[in-house]
């Protein structure tokens, strides 16, 4: 696990821009936040699926890798300031805007997601796979925007202190977070030639995969520490979030993290794909259990 954490974060330094320049400070801000830690799990899913599905070209999924990662870690900056969930840490530091200034946090967030399209663009660039890597960056596009995590957050925003229904619950964690997981897999996919049915399959992997791990996440704002988690515990009940587990109580909250989880393995278990599925059904496992 630290050995594709370690490579993950090569693949990260290797598209960062140097430190220099007039406008130097943001790629400091850029730095800080995306090289803070963070479980990595987006690229990870997105590379393991890759090999599951026989690829094997680095020039064509590392800058896919990066890219939701850098997608993923604006989505986090954004989501932590003080128009939003207005929170102080996150991946074990003080967040972006605390430290460079609230204007800077949200001009580092709209950095990083339009330096991801920079550099998901160079796969774009490879001559044998270009129809493969164009599929992959609309699949990235729109996982990314109002149809997928920033529509999931414009809900999640506009319920604040409201009760929604079951049915905009859902909405919500499909998008906000299961959408970035969706893409994920199916770039992971489509980037090593998988079908439009198994591009379709894999979809309905990450959303379970997704919705559970929002859903765990909900529980650990309740049960964990800011220690062990690397971001403030309590976030929700101080903006008055009717979570999952606000809404379903939390042993129901836990037995639904375990059902979605199982059944994005049982449509893993029957996916056609030649490669050894082993790494993504264990993490997806560890995932159910996990602490942070
Ligand atoms: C946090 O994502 C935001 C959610 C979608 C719940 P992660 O829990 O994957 O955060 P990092 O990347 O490990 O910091
Ligand atoms: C945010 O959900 C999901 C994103 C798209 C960033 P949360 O607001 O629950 O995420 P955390 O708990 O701050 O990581
Ligand atoms: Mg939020
Ligand atoms: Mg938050
Ligand atoms: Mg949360």
């Amino acid at each position: 696990m630290q050995d594709k954490i370690d490579y993950i974060e090569s693949v990260l330094r290797k598209y960062l821009p140097k430190k220099e320049g007039y406008q130097k400070v943001i790629f400091e801000a850029m730095e800080y936040a995306l090289m803070a830690g963070g479980k990595r799990l987006r690229p990870m899913f997105m590379n393991e699926v890759y090999m599951m599905f026989g690829g094997d070209d680095k020039e064509i999924i590392e800058p896919f890798m990066a890219a939701i990662e850098m997608i993923h870690t604006y989505s986090l900056i954004h989501d932590d300031l003080p128009a939003m969930d207005d929170d102080d840490y996150r991946r074990g530091r003080k967040t972006t805007h605390v430290v460079y200034g609230e204007a800077m946090g949200i001009l580092a967030g709209d950095a990083l997601l339009n330096y991801a399209y920079e550099t998901a663009a160079k796969a774009l660039l490879c001559p044998d796979s270009a129809d493969r890597a164009a599929k992959a960056f609309a699949v990235l596009a729109k996982k990314a925007g109002v149809f997928g995590m920033v529509g999931g957050q414009v809900t999640d925003v506009s319920m604040n202190s409201k009760v929604p229904d079951a049915d905009m619950l859902d909405f919500i964690y499909r998008l906000k977070t299961a959408a970035l997981l969706e893409a994920s897999f199916m770039i992971g996919g489509i980037l090593a030639g998988a079908s439009d049915e198994e591009e379709k399959e894999l979809e309905m992997i990450a959303r379970n995969v997704g919705i559970a791990f929002q859903i765990q996440d909900d529980i650990l704002d309740i049960t964990s520490t800011s220690e062990v988690l690397g971001k403030p515990v309590g976030s929700d009940e101080k903006n008055e979030k009717t979570t999952y587990v606000y809404f379903f109580g939390i042993d129901k909250a836990k037995q639904d993290v375990k059902k979605y989880s199982e059944e994005a393995l049982d449509i893993l278990k029957n996916l056609d794909a030649k490669g050894d599925k082993t790494f993504v059904e264990k993490l997806i496992n560890d995932l159910i259990y996990r602490e942070k």
